[in-house]
């Protein structure tokens, strides 16, 4: 049983299984730190959510959070931000990702991402929190962008991507510091502010091949046989460069 399984994707194949950890012992310390992290106590200050994420992180296989079930549990049921499994780095830190976020498979984000899927109503008389969120109750007049970032995709480190970009291709790399105002097309490299396509990783009849493949719908157990097929360049030099699109 892979590691995943045991902490709670046994249903690895479903893009974003959310369970416990399995066994009795570590699904009863799962179950506990899950209701821990959601007291509404004083002392549940920020310092308070990170060691226990962190604990969690510790007792649910390390990796950056890649193989824990309870930390997407807690991501999604706090936070509204689904990870998909095998995932890690910074999206486990609350101010990553707002409401609506969707991450899929094996995606790595690097530290101070954000990720924002609101506007304030800028067609409103005014902009202030006061006429869209009404004494902080629970009516927020405002409209979420939700955001699905695809499988495979690796976010840099100080990215900012803003309500407009909806959706992020498969295997897309997204350069350190950029800001990103529009959807990324699968396998595409994109940098700077705004951000722009440079180039694509692979040759166009690849990536096709690669979207088709879907790799990342296995689990890594079943990758590690062909190992060596995922530590190497894969398909030669790609000169191959497009444009931004909607
Ligand atoms: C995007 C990235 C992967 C591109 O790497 P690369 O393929 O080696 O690209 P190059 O360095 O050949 O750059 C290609 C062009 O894009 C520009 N460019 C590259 N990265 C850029 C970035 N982050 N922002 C702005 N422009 C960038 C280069 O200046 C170059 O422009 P030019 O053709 O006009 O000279 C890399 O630059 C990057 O940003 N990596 C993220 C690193 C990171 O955040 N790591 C966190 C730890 S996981």
């Amino acid at each position: 049983m892979s590691r995943l399984q045991q902490n709670g994707y046994a249903q690895y194949s479903a893009r974003n299984s959310l369970q416990y950890p399995k066994g009795w012992f570590m699904t009863l310390i799962g179950k506990l730190l899950y209701k821990l992290y959601g007291l509404n106590a004083p002392f549940c200050n920020l310092l308070y959510h990170e060691v226990i994420r962190k604990i969690i992180v510790k007792l649910e296989g390390g990796g950056k959070g890649m193989y824990s079930g309870t930390l997407r549990r807690i991501m999604k049921d706090y936070y509204d931000v689904e990870i998909g499994a095998y995932s890690r780095g910074y999206c486990f830190e609350p101010g990553c990702a707002e409401r609506f976020t969707k991450i899929g498979r094996y995606c790595s984000v690097a530290p101070n991402v954000h990720i924002i899927t609101i506007n304030h109503p800028m067609d409103f008389k005014s902009m202030h929190e006061f006429a869209w969120h009404p004494d902080e109750s629970d009516t927020d007049l405002r409209e979420w962008s939700p955001i699905d970032i695809g499988n495979d995709v690796w976010i840099g480190r100080d990215v900012i991507i803003l309500p407009k970009c909806m959706h992020i291709g498969d295997g897309a790399v997204i350069g350190a510091g950029a800001v990103v105002t529009r959807d990324v097309p699968p396998f595409a490299i994109v940098v700077g502010n705004p951000a722009r396509v440079v180039r694509y990783r692979f040759e166009p009849e690849v990536i096709a091949q690669l979207v088709q493949e879907k790799w990342w719908e296995h689990d890594l157990e079943e990758l590690l046989p062909d190992i060596e097929e995922f530590r190497k360049p894969y398909a030669g030099v790609c000169s191959f460069k497009g444009e931004l699109t909607n």
